[in-house]
């Protein structure tokens, strides 16, 4: 295609912000662009028309040193298409090589098919798993019926059965990482599972690891499910609650979501942010309670990488 890209400068700020807006008023960027600019290495990079019009923009960061993170692309709605997207990430995987990366990582949601075509299936990204995430101000619909007794804060000298139930839990699941909020799921792409970390630990002793104890057929033999739970704050709402993590059979996580009904009714906080690996979510989804409403369904996303040669640490 032959198009030439270059780093973005603070004068093609206007440019870049008026093209993010052809395409969604409501864009992002206004926020982050400052920031974006400044980054090295990596940063904003565009290209532009035979006719010196802003055709594309796109930013690199490194999450870690050789770990890339590919975001923001934007191609001009007239642009798109034909071909401008798939080259424009092809020459971002160049670059972030180039600058040293080892791995690049991006971020899409599930409904972006023509991200999904271009890194997926023409430029050999792997599909790493998919996340979900959403904010759940109140859940009406859950039983009114107080905190449940099966659900308390797991202990430190309970750490090591944790962390085998988490272990279980990651075997079965399509995780991409360990537990991230939503405002940091970019360095959740940079996890490295180390096979002798126990990652809960820290949370255990921090009192933000929930556990089930069961009553059917195992009872007696320890927590049947788990969540990680932990006081945050949203932008917009204040005092809230960042589930990150949950998991267990479904009476599990039916009392899980009692009690965080109950935290919210409790009014110490106004909401729960969650950001879950997404068949958690689908678990919850396919409970016989209506636990979101119509209107505020989960955002579901992708996460893609690519790997040169071998191993990333
Ligand atoms: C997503 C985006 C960057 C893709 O750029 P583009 O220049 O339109 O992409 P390409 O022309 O290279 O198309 C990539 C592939 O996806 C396919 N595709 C494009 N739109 C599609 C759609 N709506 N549904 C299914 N496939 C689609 C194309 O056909 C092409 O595959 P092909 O070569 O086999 O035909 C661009 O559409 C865009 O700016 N969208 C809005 C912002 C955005 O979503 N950014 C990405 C955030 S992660």
């Amino acid at each position: 295609m032959g198009l030439i890209y270059r780093r973005a400068a603070e004068a093609d700020k206007p440019a870049m912000l008026a093209l993010a807006a052809a395409i969604d008023p409501d864009d992002y960027l206004p926020w982050v662009i400052d920031g974006y600019l400044k980054e090295r290495p990596g940063g904003f990079y565009v290209t532009e028309g035979e006719d010196g019009r802003l055709l594309a923009l796109a930013s690199i960061t490194f999450i870690r040193p050789g770990q890339a993170f590919l975001r923001a692309m934007r191609v001009h709605p007239e642009a798109q298409g034909h071909g401008v997207g798939t080259e424009f990430t092809r020459f971002q995987v160049e670059e972030a090589e180039r600058l040293g990366a080892r791995a690049v990582r991006l971020l899409t949601a599930e409904s972006n098919l023509a991200v999904r075509r271009l890194a997926g299936e023409k430029l050999g990204f792997r599909l790493r798993g998919r996340w979900s995430t959403w904010w759940e101000s109140l859940s009406p619909t859950l039983p009114a019926d107080g905190r449940p007794a099966h659900v308390r804060a797991a202990t430190a000298d309970e750490a090591e059965a944790v962390d085998a139930i988490f272990r279980e839990s990651q075997a079965r699941c399509a995780c991409p990482g360990v537990f991230a909020d939503s405002e940091e799921l970019a360095e959740m792409f940079a996890f490295d599972p180390d096979p002798a970390a126990r990652p809960l630990d820290e949370a255990v002793a921090a009192g933000h690891v929930l556990v089930h104890d069961g009553d059917g057929p195992g009872r007696g033999r320890g927590p049947d499910g788990l969540a990680i739970v932990t006081p945050s704050t949203d932008w917009d709402n204040g005092p809230s609650l960042s589930v990150t993590y949950m998991w267990g059979g479904p009476p599990a996580r039916l009392d899980f979501l009692r009690h965080l009904a109950g935290e919210v009714r409790s009014a110490r906080v106004r909401g729960i942010q969650l950001s879950l690996p997404a068949d958690q979510t689908e678990a919850l989804e396919s409970l016989e309670v209506a636990w979101h409403p119509e209107d505020r369904r989960p955002w579901y996303g992708r996460l893609y990488e690519k790997i040169f040669g071998g191993e990333v640490s």
